[in-house]
């Protein structure tokens, strides 16, 4: 079924995945925060009434080991990097209605009670399981205390999740050669008794709650291979004293799972929210609670209008699994609501290449600021960049480009423009009635704005804004006021009075993206209050008939800016580079707890292809019979390729990765009918196989001769 558009009477919950409380954030993570924020101002825009919330993950063994690093307590690093995330949010506009953390009193105690109804509702049982151990150390090793091997696609795994490979979520003894990272040995497996949530006792219920999840396709499409497969119970203990302790197990060190805890945040932060505002601005029982159907309704189409809120999890990609398949369970288990929603997005990449935080290749949240940029620009930026899905790239550059040609180019030209014509030959808005031209476009873009937010994209909501200006742009451009002011100064008023609503309509549909920069217009268009207290339907209403002189709103970056800011970012990494190189042994050693590991792979790409499609590719083993740089290009090197049926000259990136001279004889790899390309002015007619940024070049493992295909 599909749900009733947005926006519903219903009480919605805008929720952001909860960053583990242990490092610094770079502007990566803040993607599907600036999403989120600018999802449920969008909501309110359209008249939902909705609560955004959020909080620091405190628990699991991403904290711990970088705790036990530092040499602090778990809790008094969590706390110090909650409170810096809950400083930080704010400074890029990203306004929760509620942030609270998970080891706070509220989860605790709702956590305690949703497991133990679990418990009674006879969804939990114990099973002896093998549980990774360090004979050495003396101690389990749960989640990231393991790592080998990933039993689905053998990746090198840490912990519970393949994170190298197909990104399964893995459960305790499944780990295949497992090491500990506390000491580099290998782990024993010993047998331990633990708690299961049975999530195969709802398999039924999650094959229909699919159908009717809505949100972005990789959240609808990914689980469906779990869901629909074989579904395994679900391990929600670990032998560790830091996480919530399982109800009536105090004095044990078996705490809960922390994604047993951390989702539930979610609604103890909405809870919390409630207890601030008070039941009547926000309900969190009559947003989150299930609100008694029989087991006979349990599915059907009723079901979903009948109760409850409507929820929309802003995610990663890299947890849809536990957004779609665990946390479902639970809530439907324990009687609360599910999901209307899961938004997934791509990730971010800098340069071209994963961030790092261990590298110091990123670009830090506080830096950012640091440099004077507005956060209205970076959350454009992050926001209309690419659909909500895919991977964007983030460089000063690119951010230079859009920032002068959408921001400064097109938006702020409209609206500095034609507010200071406004202000210097009407004082503020003329009396005239807006035209039936202008107000159609209007609600066009508002219709616009409406659509995206009902498709999930928070691009398609954004975008709406900018595509007013740029036809205020062509409007104003197209009538000439400037022309009519001494012929037909009536007429010169109407297009002006045009151009001021569109003025307001931007102010009303670009503040979810750029709430800062739109009260900034909201004031110089006169208006008292707050941007955020508007509905799409101020769009049409009159600015204030007098108002001062316009400033520009936005202002343009220069190339040398971006120069400084490459320069200061190179430096940087080779700093840490050439720091790291010193203390090599100690990396090899050192547990990276962040979710970027000392190399940043890509994620492996959502869409399948068929096998069809992959034979389309001509593919074939080559054998190198001449390498020479190609002159004057940095990076570009000719190879002349034996591909037994003939011989190919191929242009590569790898002059300043290999020995040119020592590449004759040499087998390769090559993609054989890709369209030919000039690069540098020479023709290269196929392409070279090779991995990874030093690109290591792919060979034959046997004696597979010059033009055997691979396959
Ligand atoms: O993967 C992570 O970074 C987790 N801290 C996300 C938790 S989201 C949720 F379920 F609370
Ligand atoms: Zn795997």
């Amino acid at each position: 079924m599909s749900h009733e558009d947005f926006p519903t009477e219903n009480p919605a919950v805008v929720t952001c995945g909860l960053p583990y409380a242990n490092g610094d954030l770079h502007i990566g993570h803040l993607r599907t925060y600036v999403g989120g924020d600018i999802y449920s101002r969008s909501l309110r825009t359209l008249g939902q009434q909705t609560a955004f919330v959020s909080g620091s993950d405190m628990h699991g063994t991403p904290v711990a080991v970088n705790a036990e690093k530092e040499g602090v307590t778990p809790e008094e690093f969590a706390l110090r990097h909650h409170e810096k995330y809950e400083a930080t949010f704010p400074r890029f506009n990203i306004e929760f209605d509620n942030y609270g953390h998970t080891h706070d009193e509220t989860n605790t105690e709702l956590t305690q009670e949703i497991v133990r109804t679990l418990e009674a509702e006879g969804y939990v049982y114990e099973k002896e399981i093998p549980v990774a151990y360090d004979p050495e150390a003396d101690q389990w090793l749960p989640d990231r205390f393991v790592e080998g091997a990933c039993p689905y696609c053998g990746a090198h795994a840490r912990g519970d999740e393949c994170d190298e490979g197909c990104g399964r979520h893995l459960e305790p003894g499944e780990i295949e050669e497992p090491t500990s990272t506390l000491t580099g040995n290998p782990a024993e497996y010993r047998e331990r008794e633990h708690k299961f949530f049975a999530v195969s006792d709802l398999q039924e219920y999650l094959q229909e709650f699919i159908d009717r999840l809505e949100g972005t396709s990789n959240a609808q499409n990914q689980p469906r291979e779990w869901i629909e497969g074989e579904l395994q119970d679900w391990c929600i203990t670990r032998d560790m004293d830091w996480g919530i302790d399982y109800p009536g197990d105090e004095g044990d060190d078996l705490v809960l799972y922390v994604w047993v805890d951390a989702p539930i945040e979610y609604i103890s932060s909405t809870k919390q929210y409630t207890e601030r505002v008070g039941a009547d601005t926000f309900d969190w029982e009559a947003a989150w609670k299930d609100a008694g159907v029989s087991e006979s309704d349990a599915g059907s189409e009723a079901r979903r209008t009948e109760s409850g809120g409507d929820i929309v999890h802003i995610i990663g990609r890299d947890i849809i699994q536990h957004h779609t398949v665990f946390w479902p369970a639970m809530l439907r288990g324990a009687g609360y609501v599910e999901p209307r929603a899961v938004m997934a997005s791509g990730f971010i990449t800098l340069n071209g290449k994963g961030f790092s935080t261990s590298r110091n290749r990123a670009v830090w949240a506080d830096e950012y600021l640091d440099e004077g940029f507005h956060p209205d620009l970076l959350r454009y930026y992050l926001a209309t960049n690419g659909g909500f899905q895919q991977d964007v790239d983030f460089s000063w550059s690119k951010f230079k480009d859009r920032v002068n040609s959408e921001l400064v180019g097109t938006v702020g030209n409209f609206l500095y423009r034609s507010m200071l014509f406004a202000y210097r030959n009407f004082e503020g808005t003329p009396d005239a009635d807006v035209s039936e031209e202008v107000e159609a476009r209007i609600e066009e873009a508002i219709d616009e704005f409406e659509a995206g937010i009902n498709d999930y994209s928070v691009r398609q909501a954004g975008n709406a804004a900018v595509r007013l200006a740029q036809f205020g742009n062509e409007y104003i451009q197209r009538n000439e006021p400037w022309k009519l002011t001494d012929e037909d100064p009536e007429a010169a008023a109407q297009v002006i009075r045009d151009c001021v609503q569109i003025a307001k309509a931007i102010a009303v549909l670009f503040f979810p993206v750029a709430p800062g920069k739109m009260q900034a217009l909201w004031e110089q268009l006169g208006e008292d209050g707050s941007v955020t207290d508007t509905a799409v339907d101020d769009a049409f209403e009159a600015p204030p008939a007098s108002f001062g002189e316009p400033e520009a709103l936005f202002e343009k970056i220069e190339d040398e800016r971006v120069e400084e800011l490459n320069e200061k970012l190179e430096a940087r990494v080779a700093e840490t580079e050439s720091e790291s190189d010193e203390s090599d042994e100690d990396a090899e050693n050192d547990m990276d707890a962040d979710s970027d590991a000392d190399i940043d792979f890509e994620p492996i790409a959502d869409d399948r292809i068929s096998f069809e499609e992959f034979q389309d590719l001509d593919i074939r083993v080559g054998e190198i019979v001449a390498a020479e740089g190609i002159d004057g290009a940095d990076k570009l090197a000719r190879l002349t390729v034996d591909i037994g049926v003939e011989e190919r000259q191929i242009v590569a990136g790898i002059k300043q990765l290999h020995d040119l001279d020592a590449l004759s004889g040499t087998k390769v790899i090559i993609v054989a009918n890709l369209e030919k390309a000039e690069l540098f002015g020479v023709e290269s007619n196929g392409m070279l196989l090779a991995a990874g940024d030093e690109a290591d070049i792919l060979t034959t493992h046997g004696d597979a001769v010059p033009g055997t295909k691979v396959q």
